[in-house]
This record gives structure tokens, sequence and C-alpha cells, in this order.
């Protein structure tokens, strides 16, 4: 009964490995869950509604509104029917996830009672794909099955093997078995253990403008700040991100402020302290920055470019120096003696934490999906971890505060 009492919402798009759905049912329900199924209309082909009713012991829901005829209308309730849906999930499956639902949910389109549902939604949304090899392989697919993971999205991969088409190829939906224990996984995985705490977090690179059209930068991606957003919104935190240039996506139900320069983050993070339990600073803000910014692009015929340069605000120290009642984390990024030099700024600048990586390992720093990390604490305790995802780092720094 490892599932017991928990609410799995099931949605099935119209893919034929729909079938393989009527045996997930069957296994969650034996593991003591109660389950309720959303088809979009085109499942309705693979696999029959009074199967999956008849498995999970509740109506299967299909359409956006309910029934309208003059019979009907006087007992339906006019309910946000979605939004109660989506609400009473403690994990929303959707499996098997088209080439089409996964693009909708990328892009936020909600044309039918699973999509809407899935923007309604607050609990953890697992999505797995499949199709023919081709489709998944194409570039838009791609792209999106990416975007939902950075979106924030519980993505199985698709497997390897013979395909409805006849071809061999990956784009398999896995045995219900597997999509089950990651479901288990998931949600034994999921701590709600910061709702009602208000986070705020700093993430990316700033860009120092030098003139109209050049700025001083730095190679920082974000990825790290972005892993701490979604963790600590999946946790149930209130999330403020505060990002300096970058592509990446804002995770769900995290709210954000995009800024380009030391100056602009400064003034975003002040303006954002009320009530805050914890400040992270993982932003890779600029040290420096030109003292005078030329107003008109700086012509390679005027003279041998000299940049004078001056310090920016040192966000973290005046954070530490004006600590109220939140926990503050600093960032360390140092290519050598890197305990000594971070112990020095956790003191410095008055941190109850301090992150340390070395970008010259292999799987750490810059633009990598993963890190290695070293956080070290007031009392010095230090803890090292092997190289995991920067979401896994993030769950590990989000453990300490
Ligand atoms: N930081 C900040 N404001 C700045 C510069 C950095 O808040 N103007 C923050 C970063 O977000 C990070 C930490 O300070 O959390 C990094 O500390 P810092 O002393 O700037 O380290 P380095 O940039 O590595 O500088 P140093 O050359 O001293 O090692």
């Amino acid at each position: 009964m490892e599932l017991k009492d928990k609410k799995i919402l099931l949605g099935i798009s119209g893919g034929i490995a729909a079938y393989k759905c009527c045996e997930l049912v069957r296994l969650y329900k034996k593991s003591g869950a109660e389950v309720k199924v959303i088809m979009t209309p085109s499942a309705l082909n693979f696999v029959s509604p009074v199967t999956l009713s008849a498995l999970s012991g509740n109506e299967v829901m299909i359409n956006m509104f309910p029934e309208t005829n003059a019979e009907l209308s006087e007992t339906v309730e006019t309910k946000t029917w979605h939004i109660y849906t989506g609400l009473w999930a403690d994990v929303f499956v959707i499996a098997p996830a088209t080439a089409n639902t996964i693009a909708k949910i990328v892009h936020g389109i909600g044309d039918n009672f699973l999509t809407t549902t899935v923007l309604s939604a607050r609990c953890p949304v697992i999505i797995s794909p499949a199709m023919d090899e081709d489709m998944y392989l194409n570039e838009a697919t791609s792209r999106n099955v990416s975007e939902l993971k950075e979106l924030g999205y519980w993505v199985i991969e698709p497997e390897s093997g013979e395909l409805a088409s006849g071809l061999s190829g990956i784009g398999r939906l896995p045995e219900p078995e597997t999509i089950f224990n990651e479901t288990v996984k998931l949600l034994n995985g999921v701590k709600k253990d910061l709702e009602g705490k208000k986070i705020l977090i700093t993430a990316g690179p700033t860009y120092e403008p030098i003139d109209s059209v050049r700025f001083i930068g730095n190679y920082s991606s974000g990825k790290m700040g972005f892993a701490l957003a979604k963790a600590a919104s999946q946790r149930g935190a209130e999330v403020m991100l505060i990002s300096g240039p970058t592509l990446l996506k804002t995770p769900r139900n995290v709210s954000r402020i995009d800024i380009n320069t030391a100056a602009e983050m400064f003034e975003a993070v002040k303006g954002h302290l009320d009530g805050v339990d914890a400040v992270i600073m993982s932003a890779a803000v600029a040290d420096f920055k030109p003292k005078d910014i030329k107003s008109e692009k700086i012509k390679k015929t005027e003279s041998n470019l000299t940049i004078e340069t001056e310090k920016t605000a040192d966000i973290l120290e005046y954070l530490g120096k004006n600590k109220k009642d939140y926990k503050l984390v600093g960032f360390a990024l140092e290519t050598r003696n890197e305990s000594e030099y971070a112990i020095d700024k956790l003191k410095r600048k008055n941190l109850d934490l301090i992150v340390v990586n070395n970008p010259k390992i292999k799987g750490a720093g810059f633009g990598t999906d993963t890190n290695v990390i070293t956080i070290i604490d007031k009392e010095l305790k230090t803890e090292s971890f092997d190289k995991m995802t920067k979401f896994e780092a993030a769950n590990k720094i989000l453990d300490r505060i």
C-alpha cells in the first residue's frame, strides 16, 4: 500500500500506448491510491472510458463543460471544475503524452479538459512522452521536451524498441510498472517543508554596459539559481526570482523580475526583502563596472580602448550587514584554496551558509546541468557532495536552510 490515500490524477492523450494505462490505473488502485482519469477527445480512439471508469471507480473526465441539457441543468453544479480537479490531486501523471499535448503544455494552451487542468494544477506533474521516433526526435518536439524540464515538469524518458508504426527506435511508453515506480519515487521525495516561507533568489550574470552596444559580463547561465527557484517552489515556498540576462524559462509558480546590471539587481533585492525567510544570492554579480558609459558606440578608430572601472555595490555584504530575520546564503566560485576563501567570505559577509564550487572541476560551474558543491555553515560544519544535477544540489542547499 505504497500509495495509501494518495490522490492521483491520470491524464491520457491520444496515442496507441493509451491501452497501457488500464494496467497503470490498476497498479495505483492496488497500492491504495484514489485515481481520477482525464482523457483528451482523441484518446477515446484508443481506449474506452468505460474501462477506465470501471478500473478507477470514478467517472472519466473528458469534456471541458458538463452536459447542459434541460434535464441536467438543474443538477449540474457550476463549479470551476478544472480548478477543483487540479487542486484535488497529489500528483498529476500524463501518460501517454503526445507531441501535440506536450506542445500545448509548453505554450500554456488550455483547449481541452486535460490541458486546462495542467494550467491550474499546483501539484507535481509527471509527463511521459510516447510517440513514433521521428516525431520524438523532431526539432520542435525535442525543444518542447527540454522546455518541459526547464518549466519544472518531471519527464519520464521514453524507451527504445518496437513502435506501433512497425519501425524501431525511441518513443515507446515505458511499462506501467516503470511509471508506477516513478510516481512512488516522486511522491515520497516531495517534501512540502517550505510551505508558508518566502524565499528571494538571485540568478544569472549581470551585464555592465561599456557603450550603447557592448557590456562586461560573465559565463553564468543562471541554471543553479533557476534550479533553486524550482526546487523551493515545489517544496511549497513563495519564490521571488531576480534574474540577470538568461534564456531560461521561469519555473512554475515562481515570480520573476529581470534585471541587467548589478545596480538594478541591488534595487530589486532591496525592494523585495519584506517578510522574506531566506535570501539566496546565487547570481554571478559583476564585481566591477565601467566608470563612464559611452552613450554612442565606441569606434575602433578612436584610440586604444582602455576601460576605467569602479566596484559595484556588494549586495551580499549589504544583506549581511543589514540582516533581519532571514537566513542568508552566498555562493563562492573559487578555483583554488576553496574552503579557506569561502570561510573568509562567510565570516566577512555575515552569512548563514556559503555554497562553494570550483568551475575547474569536471561537471561543476557555469553552463552545466550538474554541479559539485560544498556547503559550509556558520559553525564551519562542512559538507561536500559528489557531482549531482543542479536540481539535486538545490535541494541539498534547501535542506540545510
Ligand atoms: N555578490 C554580490 N554582489 C556583488 C558581487 C557578488 O552580492 N557585487 C555575491 C554573489 O551573488 C555571491 C557572492 O557574493 O553569492 C560571491 O562573493 P564574492 O566575494 O563577490 O566572490 P567573488 O565574486 O568570487 O569575488 P572574489 O574575487 O572576492 O573571490
